[in-house]
């Protein structure tokens, strides 16, 4: 089954946007993708209907209670999980933090963590704190520039030993595309017995996240990347975030998954939440919710695949272009960062912004790629990204604004 792309995107009220009078090409590039009208429809129905906090008596708490539990259930089918192994919080970078404090309390001086050059700053930095507090070294799992940004996992062996207590990696960087090969990241970690934790915020909107498979203790991924509103998802393996004391205040429920909740959640968010899980579903068909989403994302790799295929063979032929990282369309996301030979980066996004079309530049919080790439004191890439609501009309267009740049 192909995604029909006119039909996703009619759904998009923000894809229908113009910008000096010509349709605004929105590139999942600068920060988050677009909410369908079905997901703007939940969030205000929810505050239409008067919403309250949670665990009251009376309708509107459970109302509350009623989507907080729609919430999880439809994270913990997107990632292939159970309810109660799901948390919300503010943001991915909040849910880290508070990871991160609850593990770090419980590392010592002669422990080690291992985090990756390829990982956004919020799944590397959280635990660099946390490891200088409690007088723990930090390793760092490299890339190669030279092959495609690949994670180079043949350091594992050396890296990792019995007194590693975290591995943190991302399912996808956010910056160059790379999907790395997580589940060897993860039995690595696993076989000395570490935790593991996965950022999943850039790999979600693109690709299957199957928690099983991969069996890691933690993952992590934004609502705003996969059509929804500004919310954090948290997946732990139930036993552990049962036996893992969470840093919370004493009212805070015991029991997870709500120890790891802090405060009132945005529960205007959660019906949100529920209905971008609901969007993708809908993209693809099946039985269960579980199974639409899977056949959603073969179809969604299909035609991203596609888009990026036709971009690099777009940018293949425009020498003043440079691509940094994967140039093929298989092992990667459809976000690609690149160079253009003598215009600063924000100069590239500014143009390519005049003109419509909304891509990112600098490190957009991937400090240590764009440092390990070179580009830092260059003020950093241009990053383009696709989803699947983009057509490869507008690739096109991307690549004949980029050809225009040539000096
Ligand atoms: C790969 C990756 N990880 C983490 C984050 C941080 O997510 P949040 O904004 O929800 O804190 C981002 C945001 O861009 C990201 O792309």
């Amino acid at each position: 089954m192909a995604i029909d792309v006119s039909r996703a995107r009619a759904q998009f009220p923000a894809l229908q946007r113009t910008v000096g009078g010509r349709p605004a090409a929105y590139l999942d590039g600068p920060g988050g993708t677009q909410a369908p009208e079905s997901v703007i429809d939940a969030m205000a129905g929810y505050m239409r209907a008067g919403g309250s906090n949670h665990g009251g008596p009376f309708a509107t708490s459970r109302e509350t209670d009623a989507i907080t539990e729609s919430a999880r259930s439809a994270i913990a089918d997107l990632f292939g999980a159970t309810a109660g192994e799901i948390a919300f919080g503010q943001n991915m970078t909040s849910l880290t933090l508070s990871v991160s404090r609850a593990l770090g309390a419980t590392w010592k001086p002669g422990d080690n963590v291992v985090v990756s050059r390829l990982d956004h700053d919020a799944d590397v930095w959280p635990w660099v704190i946390a490891a200088r507090d409690a007088g723990a070294e930090v390793r760092w799992i490299d890339f190669d520039p030279t092959d495609g940004c690949r994670l180079r996992t043949e350091m594992l062996d050396e890296l990792i030993d019995d007194r590693t207590r975290l591995v943190a990696v991302t399912h996808a960087s956010n910056a160059v595309g790379t999907i790395p090969d997580v589940r060897a990241v993860i039995e690595a970690a696993h076989a000395v017995g570490a935790f593991t934790y996965v950022d999943a915020v850039h790999y979600s909107p693109h690709g299957l996240v199957d928690v099983v498979d991969l069996d890691t203790d933690f993952l992590v991924a934004s609502a705003y990347k996969f059509f929804g509103p500004h919310t954090g998802c948290l997946y732990g393996k139930r036993e552990v975030l049962e036996t893992v004391d969470a840093y919370k205040i004493r009212p805070a429920p015991d029991e997870p998954p709500d120890k790891w909740e802090t405060g009132t959640q945005s529960f205007e968010s959660l019906a949100g939440v529920a209905a971008a899980v609901d969007y993708i579903a809908s993209l693809g068909s099946g039985e269960t919710r579980r199974d639409r989403i899977r056949t959603a994302f073969t179809a969604i790799g299909a035609h991203e695949r596609e888009l990026a295929q036709r971009f690099l063979d777009g940018i293949a032929g425009l020498p003043h272009v440079t691509l940094f990282g994967r140039n093929v369309a298989d092992g990667r996301t459809p976000t690609f960062a690149i160079s253009i030979d003598g215009i600063h980066p924000d100069t590239v996004a500014e143009t390519l912004g005049d003109q419509g079309i909304f891509v990112w530049s600098g490190d957009y919080y991937a400090v240590e790629v764009i440092r390990r790439l070179g580009v830092a004191d260059e003020g950093g890439l241009v990053r383009i990204g696709f989803a699947h609501y983009n057509t490869l009309d507008e690739v096109d267009r991307v690549v004949a604004a980029l050809a225009a740049l040539s000096l």
